[in-house]
């Protein structure tokens, strides 16, 4: 269903080819709308409220080759905003969703290498991939959860944790660490232990969102070593690596229970090429694949990619009504700043 309001051309920041993000990333207010009338069956076009700046979005950029997506491409994946328009099956696939309802999401990998990011003012995403917001949620709030919400949520589900639990999360300060740490706190309650990593600047504010203990990472390098030491005795019963150190998974049987799990999520590390994108995608298959009786390492390991879709969405939308996920966000930037956002530590959103 075609809708007049919609203009032919809109802001949207893009590249025309892999690079560091502040080098190749240019903002047009002329850049072509996706058209109504081009929208899958089942997909709708989001007005963009806000977009969460997210690490991924420079990695990708960075190492993607050009020949594997449309260019210039818009960067990006979740948002909040309102529905601009819907295709001829949403009807059917989402009952009820309608023109101008405020929702959040995300995009999909498909539609991003056709070239359609969430940087933009209007992005194209199956209706599959978002929810209505839910009223006292803000726009603000509702993009942090489309995207570190719901990595959040399908990290905790893989963890498995219970009231008692004792958990360690890597990158406690992070968009997704200070998630999870506010829904691990919540789960494991007085009788458990949530301890963080983060740097010492962040450790007065991840122990105020839950945190028991934190660990500054800086002093105490290489991590595994300072955990093998301090935490050999009282093991872990589950793990979450928002960094992606792959010496923490190697060693964690030093100081994570047998049956206790490892969840990863993290590629920080990846930024350089793609060389660094392979080794990353090595050490995932070693992880998963290398049998023990071969040196394989003797824990229980899960690789998350986290996916919004209706599940997961309305359960980090829940969660944040009910006061136990509240985002934590650094800075909010208008859209012509993007590029002065350099490397902040929390979340930084678009208006
Ligand atoms: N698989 C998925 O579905 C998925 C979803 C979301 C994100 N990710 C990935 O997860 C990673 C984190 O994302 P995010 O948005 O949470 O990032 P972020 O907001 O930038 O947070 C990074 C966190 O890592 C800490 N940190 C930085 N360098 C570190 C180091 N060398 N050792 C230990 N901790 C370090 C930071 O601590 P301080 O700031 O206190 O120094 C901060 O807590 C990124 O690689 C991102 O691409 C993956």
């Amino acid at each position: 269903m075609a809708s007049s309001s919609i203009p032919p051309t809109m802001r949207a920041w893009s590249y025309k080819g892999r690079g560091q993000p502040a080098d190749v990333l240019k903002l047009t207010s002329d850049f072509t709308t996706p058209s109504p009338s081009n929208l899958g069956p089942n997909d709708v076009l989001v007005r963009i409220e806000y977009t969460a700046l997210t690490p991924s979005a420079s990695t990708l950029i960075s190492v993607l080759p050009n020949w594997i997506h449309t260019l210039p491409a818009v960067p990006e994946l979740v948002f909040s905003g309102r529905i601009a328009a819907l295709g001829s099956n949403v009807a059917t696939v989402r009952p009820g969703l309608t023109k101008d309802d405020p929702v959040f999401g995300g995009t999909t990998t498909q539609l991003y290498l056709k070239g359609h990011g969430a940087l933009a003012d209007y992005c194209p995403c199956p209706a599959e991939q978002v929810v209505v917001k839910p009223e006292d949620i803000s726009f603000r709030d509702a993009a942090a959860l489309a995207g570190n919400g719901v990595t959040a949520v399908e990290i905790l589900e893989a963890l498995a944790l219970k009231k008692g639990d004792k958990i360690l999360i890597n990158g406690g300060s992070g968009a997704t660490g200070t998630m999870l740490v506010q829904c691990a706190r919540a789960i494991v309650g007085e009788s458990g232990s949530v301890v963080a990593t983060c740097s010492e600047g962040n450790s007065e504010m991840v122990k105020r969102i839950g945190a028991d203990e934190t660990i500054d990472y800086r002093k105490h390098d290489p991590l595994h070593e300072y955990l093998a030491k301090e935490h050999s005795e009282t093991r872990f019963d589950a793990i979450a690596d928002t960094v992606g150190i792959q010496d923490l998974y190697a060693h964690s049987p030093e100081y994570l229970h047998e049956n206790g799990r490892f969840v990863n999520i993290g590629a920080m590390h990846v930024q350089s090429g793609l060389h660094s994108l392979f080794g990353y995608i090595w050490s995932q298959c070693v992880n998963l694949l290398w049998p023990k009786i071969l040196g394989g390492t003797p824990r229980w390991y899960k690789m998350v990619t986290a996916t919004p879709n209706q599940s997961t969405l309305s359960r980090s939308g829940e969660l944040a009504e009910k006061g136990l996920l509240t985002p934590v966000i650094d800075s909010e930037w208008e859209m012509e700043d993007v590029l002065e956002v350099g490397s902040s530590t929390v979340i930084s959103l678009l208006i």
